[in-house]
């Protein structure tokens, strides 16, 4: 089957609701799609440089994993000693040495329907969840989430902790990108459909939102999210978390004496040579 008779299945097996369930013909369709989730041969999110930011939605294939979801029923997945049980559309991948990715055995998982690229690292212990995209020569450090559909570019270093929101519903909503060769430091959050563009650095700490302004220092702008856009980290940014006073003209009055700052990440450069020396990381690891 080709992509857009995949695609025509899938939209027609999502929009029959409930009465999908129990068809095995909607089964096979599913199965068929979730191989090509993991071949990479199809992705919820994918860059088009015809989009205002971009990246397009690919909506159906978004539809595809809901579809997913209804389709399975719980099922016993418990092994080796461990106890589990998930719907039985989504279980745990398996990889062979010749797939040529690297999961370190201690606590890591990988679930059904996630792209993982050869040259990828899993430290353990870090969880790559349904319809993801990571590419080629990207680590997955220690404690590291890479959400539902989260698309993850090339090298990208996603430190201890680092957590990537994931967004699958609503299914026209932008998962959260991070572009090729992006750090993202030690206990980063980046959620709701925000984009890291190519070579940005996130400091460790820094949490990134819809809701959250980011302050240009060096071009002396604001980000924001707007209705219809998400926040956007320029390439090579390099965003450290700050502080700001609270606007002394908003709330009780009382509340000023409390001398208040609020959590503010700031672009304090653009990536140079000292950013490139403290982002080098050592390749025998990976
Ligand atoms: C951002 C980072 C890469 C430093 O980049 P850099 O280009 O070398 O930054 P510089 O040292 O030139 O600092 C630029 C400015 O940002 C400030 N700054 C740098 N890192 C900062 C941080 N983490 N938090 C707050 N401010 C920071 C510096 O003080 C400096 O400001 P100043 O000139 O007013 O003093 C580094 O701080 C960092 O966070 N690395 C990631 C560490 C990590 O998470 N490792 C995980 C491994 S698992």
């Amino acid at each position: 089957m080709n992509i857009s008779q995949l695609q025509k299945l899938i939209e027609r097996y999502f929009s029959a609701g409930p009465a999908a369930v129990g068809d095995p013909s909607a089964m096979d369709v599913f199965l068929e799609f979730r191989g090509a989730l993991e071949a990479g041969e199809i992705r919820s999110a994918s860059p088009d440089p015809a989009a205002a930011v971009g990246w397009r939605v690919n909506v159906w294939v978004k539809q595809g994993i809901l579809l997913g979801f209804r389709l399975g029923a719980l099922s016993d997945m418990s092994g080796g000693g461990f106890s589990f049980v998930d719907k039985d559309t989504y279980p745990v991948r398996r990889f062979g040495a010749g797939d040529g990715v690297r999961v370190v055995p201690g606590g890591s998982s990988v679930r059904s329907g996630a792209y993982v690229a050869r040259g990828v690292v899993c430290m353990p212990p870090m969880y790559i969840n349904v319809g993801a995209w990571v590419d080629e020569g990207t680590m997955v450090d220690s404690h590291a989430l890479v959400g539902s559909c989260a698309q993850i570019g090339k090298r990208v270093h996603l430190s201890a902790a680092a957590q990537i929101g994931g967004v699958l519903e609503p299914v026209n909503a932008s998962p959260v990108i991070i572009e090729d060769d992006v750090l993202v430091g030690g206990n980063c959050g980046v959620y709701e459909g925000t984009i890291v563009r190519t070579g940005a650095v996130l400091a460790a700490g820094t949490i990134l939102t819809r809701g959250t302004p980011v302050f240009d220092v060096v071009r002396g702008e604001v980000l924001r999210a707007a209705d219809d856009t998400s926040l956007i980290i320029p390439s090579h940014a390099v965003v450290v978390p700050g502080a700001r006073s609270v606007n002394p003209s908003k709330g009780h009055p009382d509340s000023q004496a409390w001398g208040l700052s609020l959590y503010a990440p700031a672009i304090v450069k653009y990536r140079d040579e000292k950013t490139n020396l403290s982002t080098t990381l050592e390749d025998l690891l990976r």
